[in-house]
């Protein structure tokens, strides 16, 4: 499958993790409704991907081993899926693909690259739920990559 649009968070919580599937639970369904919005679907134009593969002991945030151990696998996903950009959803992921200590402040509104590809950072959409007001700056942040994919 290729698809345009890879979106990639930390990693799966416990729902996603018994159904093997990314962002299943309520913050999915707000990401599948922002997609929705931009005539994006998952499995049409859309993958969405976790940088780890498995949820972390205790749900606790990813180690960086954890993360390089993972790598492999979500490059591979990458050559495979040939995305046209990559929306890094929430700082783990973003500074974990970007290799850098940033908030998600200074990391958005700008194109990065991982692999070559475009990527661009917003805010994870389980930060949104409880941060209503930022869904705006996250609309902002797709209709970025919308542009940088199109570049
Ligand atoms: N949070 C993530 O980062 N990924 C998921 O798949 C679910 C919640």
């Amino acid at each position: 499958m290729h698809a345009q649009w890879l979106f990639v968070g930390e990693a799966p919580g416990a729902e996603e993790d018994a159904r093997g599937e990314p962002f299943v639970g309520q913050a999915g369904r707000l990401l599948d409704n922002m997609l929705a919005a931009l005539d994006l679907a998952r499995g049409r134009n859309v993958y969405i991907a976790n940088v780890l593969k498995c949820r972390p002991p205790n749900n606790r945030t990813p180690t960086p081993l954890e993360a390089e151990a993972c790598r492999p696998y979500l490059d591979r996903q990458i050559t495979l899926l040939a995305p046209k950009v990559i929306v890094a959803l929430g700082k783990s992921a973003a500074t974990t693909l970007l290799n850098v200590d940033a908030s998600i402040a200074s990391l958005r509104g700008r194109v990065h690259h991982y692999c070559g590809v475009p990527l661009v950072v917003t805010y994870h959409p389980a930060y949104l739920l409880r941060n209503l007001p930022d869904k705006a700056k996250a609309w902002e942040d797709l209709l970025f990559a919308r542009r940088a994919l199109s570049a």
